[in-house]
């Protein structure tokens, strides 16, 4: 073998004894620790401990282990959970009600032929029909957020035959060159301009703003495929919508020939009270994306689901138009998926996201009484909450202050001013008034610090 294959050979056979020895040493941690840091910086990219990991007063936090609502690092030290894989972990970490069937699935097989009937699948699409609202039936499984947006976006065209999109300002919906041209913050589309041109970006929860973009459309003679949103703008800041603003677009969109997508990425599964947000908004899309927490926190599976009046002939003479990655819709991700649905139903997930985020809220409400300079406003929809505050340099501090009281918390894409709680929906109460104790502290301690009180 040449020098570098005998390097990486051995290189991969000191990790893979990291990743099979249930105890680790001291010296073992600590090289883990060291190695990580520099794999990162030399390997990953230079910026990314500095900027990810920057509440970290000790950058030695590397993770190791997690369990139900808690992550913890190396040397055991545990972080409760209030950012929740930015909403992967609605079931919690490693569920033992779903890991049992992911392992079941993996004893048997991982991957699939690609040319055989793969039964899961199929059993996944149908339960998906049975707990999305109205007549939403086809499914497709993607691997990735933005992967799923793409399709939906796709199959906006295929179905209606226009060409155009309606954005929002603020919105997120992935960094695909697809998905990015959707988005509505500068910053992550200016390098990539020129992208999907046919975009006009609305602002959020203005329904005429709506209304007016696609008649103008279709007054020129351009003719709009879909109108794409969030049912709660989650990185923009966990923004809620005007009571009706949804109703008012599904209107819209009807009386318009477009097809309606829900990015339920984030909002779905649970996240938001219900196990959709649209269901709370009393309306159907047309197509529906959904993802993070579909996986119940162990696989990663995302996709879409749409009506049957979007899944045209066309589609179902070339099955593959539309896409046909590899690896979407696997049996181990299934199997995953399949069991979070059953571990949802049994144990009412929306609805314990529901009463635990009116609990977390009616504390937040004692909190900002007594910190009225510091946490200037709250707001949320079921576990996906945000806290903000007067400037970026104050959230920052508030952040950095439960990090090092061990809770995790982030910001969201706008910037440190706005930072989300957004635990598993499994965190018990006694973790809740633990997590307000420690943001209490924080809360003074910045209070003091930015002379806010
Ligand atoms: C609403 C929404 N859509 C799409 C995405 C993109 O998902 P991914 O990061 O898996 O590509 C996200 C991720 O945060 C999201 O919140």
């Amino acid at each position: 073998m040449t020098a570098y294959k005998d390097a990486a050979l051995k290189e991969a056979k000191k990790v893979l004894d990291f990743i099979i020895k249930d105890e680790l040493t001291k010296v073992e941690k600590d090289t883990i620790v060291s190695e990580s840091i520099e794999n990162f910086n030399k390997n990953v990219n230079p910026g990314w401990l500095e900027y990810r990991k920057s509440v970290s007063t000790d950058s030695a936090f590397v993770e190791w282990t997690d369990s139900i609502d808690h992550f913890c690092d190396l040397y055991g030290t545990e972080f409760i959970d209030c950012l929740g894989g930015f909403g992967i972990y609605t079931c919690g970490h490693r569920n033992p009600e779903i890991l049992k069937y992911v392992q079941a699935q993996l004893g048997r097989y991982a991957l699939h032929s690609q040319e055989l009937v793969d039964p899961l699948r199929g059993y996944l699409a149908k339960l998906l029909a049975m707990i999305t609202p109205g007549d939403l039936q086809y499914a497709f499984f993607t691997n990735g957020g933005a992967e799923a947006v793409e399709m939906a976006l796709k199959l906006a065209r295929l179905a209606t035959g226009g060409r155009w999109y309606i954005s929002t300002v603020g919105a997120f919906h992935g960094k695909s060159m697809g998905a990015i041209s959707m988005g509505g913050k500068g910053a992550y589309r200016e390098d990539y301009i020129p992208m999907i041109q046919q975009v006009q970006h609305v602002k959020y929860g203005d329904a005429k703003a709506m209304e007016d973009a696609i008649k103008n459309l279709h007054a020129v003679g351009e003719k709009v495929a879909g109108v794409i949103i969030e049912p709660v703008q989650g990185e923009a800041g966990v923004i809620i919508p005007p009571a009706g603003y949804f109703k008012e677009v599904r209107r819209i969109c009807d009386e318009n020939g477009v097809a309606l997508i829900c990015d339920e990425i984030q909002t779905g599964m649970g996240r938001c009270g219900t196990m959709w947000r649209c269901e709370y908004e009393g309306i159907v899309p047309d197509i529906m994306t959904y993802g993070k927490a579909f996986g119940g926190g162990i696989m990663p599976i995302t996709g879409i689901i749409a009506r049957p009046s979007m899944w045209v002939d066309k589609l179902i003479d070339n099955p593959w138009i539309l896409g046909s990655p590899t690896f979407g819709g696997n049996p181990l991700a299934c199997s995953a998926a399949i069991a979070t649905i059953a571990y949802m139903l049994e144990n009412d997930i929306p609805k314990q996201a529901k009463e635990k985020g009116e609990y977390f809220m009616k504390k937040l409400e004692v909190l900002q009484k007594k910190y009225p300079k510091v946490l200037v406003t709250f707001r949320g929809a079921g576990l996906l909450i945000a806290m903000e505050f007067p400037a970026a340099e104050v959230g920052y501090s508030v952040t950095k202050g439960l990090f090092q009281r061990h809770v995790m918390t982030a910001g969201t894409l706008v910037n440190a001013k706005t930072v989300r709680i957004e635990p598993p929906a499994v965190i018990s109460y006694e973790h809740i008034d633990l997590v307000m104790d420690k943001l209490d502290e924080a809360l003074a301690d910045t209070a003091k610090e930015f002379n806010l009180q």
